[in-house]
This record gives C-alpha cells, structure tokens and sequence, in this order.
C-alpha cells in the first residue's frame, strides 16, 4: 500500500552503484533529484547518471526536475531509463510539459513547493500520475519536515478520492519514522526519504521502519 522511494541524494557518489545494490531490497522506486542551479542553488546529476542507474537496478526510476527548464531534457532523460519525471508547478508551462511526458511514456509527475498554494495544482490533477508534494524547501536534502505542508496532501487525497482519479501522493523531505505517519494518514503512498535512510547502518531495516509506521497510520 505504500511505497518507498529511498533518495539517492543522501547516497556516496562515489559508491551509487553499491549503495544502490544496498537499498534495493527495500525499495520500491529509487527517487532521483536533478538540481540545475537555476530553479535550486544546487547542482547534482543528469541523464548520463540515470543511464548508468538504469543498468544497475529494475527499480522504478523516479526522477524528481528541479530545473528551470526540464522540457529541454525529457526526451533525455527517458532515453536514459528514466520511469516517471516530475517537473515544478512554479516554472509554469504546465500543460506542454505533462503532454510531452504523455508522449513520451513517462509517468507524469507534478511537484509543488511548500509555499506554493494548493490551487497551483488543483487544475492538473486530473492530467496526472504523481502529485509530489514538498515537505522541505528543495535544493538540498537532511533538512527539517515542514508540517504545514498536511493540509494540501489531504486536499489533494480528498479531491483525488472525490474525482475517482488514479493519482498517487508522493512527499519528500524530511521524512523519517516520525513523519510518515502524519503524510499516510493524510493520504500520501509514495514516501521519498534521503538521509533517513541512507544515513542508517542498516538501509533495508531503516526503510521497512518508515514503511511500517506509514502503513500503521494509513490504515
Ligand atoms: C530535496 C530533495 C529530496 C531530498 C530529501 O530537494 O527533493 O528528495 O533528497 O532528503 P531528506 O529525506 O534527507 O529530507
Ligand atoms: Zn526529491
């Protein structure tokens, strides 16, 4: 009922691969964060990298755009391996954007930032398979779980549940055992969690910990 999408953001560089390898039992979608130092002041990976993942794993490869410009690069990162993006609401062209991923055969995702109201979205629901809703600013990973971002996850539920939509509620940042649970009950079933998981010595045991208090509190 809830997945889990270990962010290998919080992962050694230089050792992905294996610690890739090591989360994997534990994982349901592997999530993964391009940054272009535009739309975030930080900068990380791109199609080449996904490409060397998608040899590696089976996972579902979600990749999560925070780019000014992600439109430039879908075609890329599909031919790379990439499952699922997810672009930002606030660089606007929404509508061309999902329709490239449609194209494409990738899932579409769309991702709200924690002060971007909930209206932002409501319009592309429908359009959609993944909402991600942001619980920490994005741009860099290990930081403190924004509460006030529940209300728009169970607005989202309730108009999904309403519409009958086949969308999922994904959330990222921040989670760790003592947020999952406030994120299930509010609706969301994909779970995005980086230094939770891989900062733990045990990443599989780590992963099932977040899972379980998740599914205990959705019900
Ligand atoms: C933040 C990224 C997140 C990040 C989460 O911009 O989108 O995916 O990896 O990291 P944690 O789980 O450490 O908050
Ligand atoms: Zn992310």
């Amino acid at each position: 009922m809830i997945r889990m999408a270990p962010s290998i953001l919080a992962a050694d560089f230089a050792a992905l691969g294996a610690d890739i390898d090591d989360v994997a039992p534990g994982a349901d979608w592997l999530h993964v964060d391009v940054m272009d130092g535009h739309f975030v002041p930080n900068l990380t990976i791109g199609p080449p990298v996904v490409e060397a993942i998608r040899k590696r794993t089976d996972l579902h490869l979600d990749c999560h755009l925070m780019m000014t410009d992600p439109g430039r690069y879908l075609e890329a990162f599909r031919s790379a391996g990439a499952d699922s993006c997810t672009v930002h609401v606030e660089i606007g062209g929404t509508g061309e954007l999902i329709a490239r991923m449609r194209e494409l055969g990738l899932g579409v995702g769309l991702a709200v930032n924690p002060e971007t109201g909930f209206e932002a979205v409501e319009p592309w629901l429908d359009r959609l398979d993944i909402l991600l809703v942001m619980s920490v600013h994005p741009g860099f990973g290990g930081q403190r779980f924004m509460p006030e971002v529940v209300p728009k996850v169970q607005r989202a539920a309730g108009l999904a549940a309403e519409r009958g939509l086949d969308l999922v509620i994904e959330v990222d940042g921040g989670i760790d055992t003592s947020t999952a649970g406030t994120m299930a009950a509010a609706g969301a079933r994909v779970l995005v969690a980086g230094s939770a998981i891989f900062g733990a010595a045990d990443r599989v045991a780590a992963a099932q910990a977040i899972r379980t208090a998740a599914e205990a509190a959705a019900g």
